[in-house]
């Protein structure tokens, strides 16, 4: 096939590596990173319309979204009405992500378990509802902020100044003209993700990630510093509830909604005293914890998202490699504060054999200067390493990490502690 994929992160990267791999595909990047280039080609059609229009002419079988924003603004809708098979949600269904008070009252709605809440544009009434609760307490701006739209409050004047500065437009402009006051919970998050095609759903296994940028789940929220999967806090049980209470109503009530859910169904969960609660939904991968899953795959991604994007995934078997994944982020110096010097990467020829053949990169933020691979993201590779045990994939992905130079590259050195301990 020819196939598209729009995005430019280590997400993408490693879709488009898991269909490298298959050996059969053409691979178009847009815009992709520098080292997209090494897995097919990449190009810059930032117009939706001009780019179903090449994608046309190109005879594109299979466009794969990575990214949030594009689905929000559409895309799906665009190239399906160019009788165009892209897998991800419309506009409609990607206000699962784009808006987090739409989020909410669906969630309500369908009756899936999550956080008590309100959602409002009047300053009063959150003070009221902030007056009503315990601390911690949590306000969200509606609108996409890049995954800072999150307040956790530790005293009630401090939810409401959070509260006013967003619906004075201080904090988000317009993403924070509404709001969300909702209870904070206490429990591990997972994340957990449904490979959709509008009724039925694939789940693959259940991920963590590490938001915090230091040690220990210390320091600012980042986009994550690295995952791991298949985690051993997640029984069957668990899974189980997740699919009754959570996947199935949402495609069901999606498609009473008439919106049905295809693409990716990125659950939040945080697990409360062994009950999964929704924290949130996004509509694409996590990443990075697509840069993990994907090559624990054993069924071919490309039949996965085809099978996903043209309503088959009734019959498609999942397969899943019996091993764990381990990815590590390595990022600039400056991240997630503020943007680093443009450094050259340098990997160190692998020379044991386990090691090669159980870890590679995902790139992110990078780009090519004259032949020379640069980190000029925030987020620059990930280093991820597979195994028979969660121990044994993390020492893969750290020995790997060793390999890569560049200056100020910063890492966690606790990723997967949780299942470690
Ligand atoms: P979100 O952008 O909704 O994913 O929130 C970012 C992070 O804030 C989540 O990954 C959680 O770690 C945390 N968070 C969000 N909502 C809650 C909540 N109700 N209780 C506890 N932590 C939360
Ligand atoms: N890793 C979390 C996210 O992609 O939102």
């Amino acid at each position: 096939m020819n196939i598209l994929i729009l995005g430019s992160g280590g997400r993408e990267y490693s879709i488009g590596l898991s269909i490298y791999k298959e050996n059969e595909h053409q691979l178009f990047f847009m815009p992709g990173n520098g080292a997209t280039d090494t897995l097919g080609t990449n190009i810059n059609i930032k117009d939706y319309h001009d780019l179903a229009s090449w994608a046309k002419e190109k005879a594109i079988d299979l466009t794969i979204v990575g990214p949030e924003a594009p689905l929000v603004d559409g895309v799906v809708d665009i190239f399906k009405a160019n009788n165009l098979v892209i897998f991800g949600p419309s506009a409609a269904a990607a206000r699962l992500e784009g808006s987090k008070v739409y989020m909410k009252n669906m969630l309500k709605k369908f009756n899936v378990p999550t956080a008590a809440f309100i959602e409002t544009n009047s300053i009063s009434e959150a003070n009221d509802f902030i007056d009503s609760m315990q601390i911690p307490i949590v306000v969200k701006a509606d609108g996409l902020c890049a995954g800072k739209g999150v307040i956790i409050a530790q005293s009630k004047d401090e939810a409401k100044e959070a509260v006013s500065d967003m619906l004075n437009g201080v904090s988000f402009g317009d993403a924070g003209t509404n709001v969300v006051v909702e209870e904070f919970l206490d429990g591990y998050e997972l994340s957990v993700f449904a490979i959709c095609d509008g009724e039925n759903y694939k789940v693959l296994p259940a991920a963590q990630d590490h938001k915090r940028v230091g040690n220990g789940d210390t320091g600012p929220n980042t986009g994550g510093m690295g995952a791991y999967a298949p985690t051993p806090l997640v029984d069957e049980t668990i899974y189980q509830k997740i699919e009754d209470r959570v996947i199935k109503p949402t495609l069901k009530g999606m498609k009473e909604e008439g919106a049905p859910f295809e693409g990716v169904l990125f659950i939040g969960v945080m697990v409360v005293r062994g009950e999964p609660i929704i924290l949130e939904y996004n509509v694409r991968f996590g990443d990075p914890e697509c840069e993990i899953l994907m090559p624990l795959l054993e069924t071919p991604v490309s039949e996965l998202f085809y099978k996903g994007a043209t309503k088959d995934l009734k019959n498609l078997d999942i397969k899943i490699k019996k091993e764990f994944g381990v990815g590590v982020v390595m990022a600039s110096g400056n991240y997630p504060y503020s943007s680093s010097e443009p450094a050259e990467i340098i990997v160190d020829t692998i020379v044991d054999v386990e090691l090669l053949n159980n870890s590679h990169i995902s790139y992110a933020g990078v780009s090519k200067d004259n032949g020379k691979l640069l980190a000029t993201g925030g987020r620059v590779l990930v280093c991820v390493g597979f195994g028979e045990s969660i121990k044994i994939a993390r020492d893969r992905a750290y020995a790997l990490c060793g390999q890569v130079h560049f200056a100020g590259k910063k890492i966690r050195t606790d990723i997967a502690y949780q299942a470690l301990k």
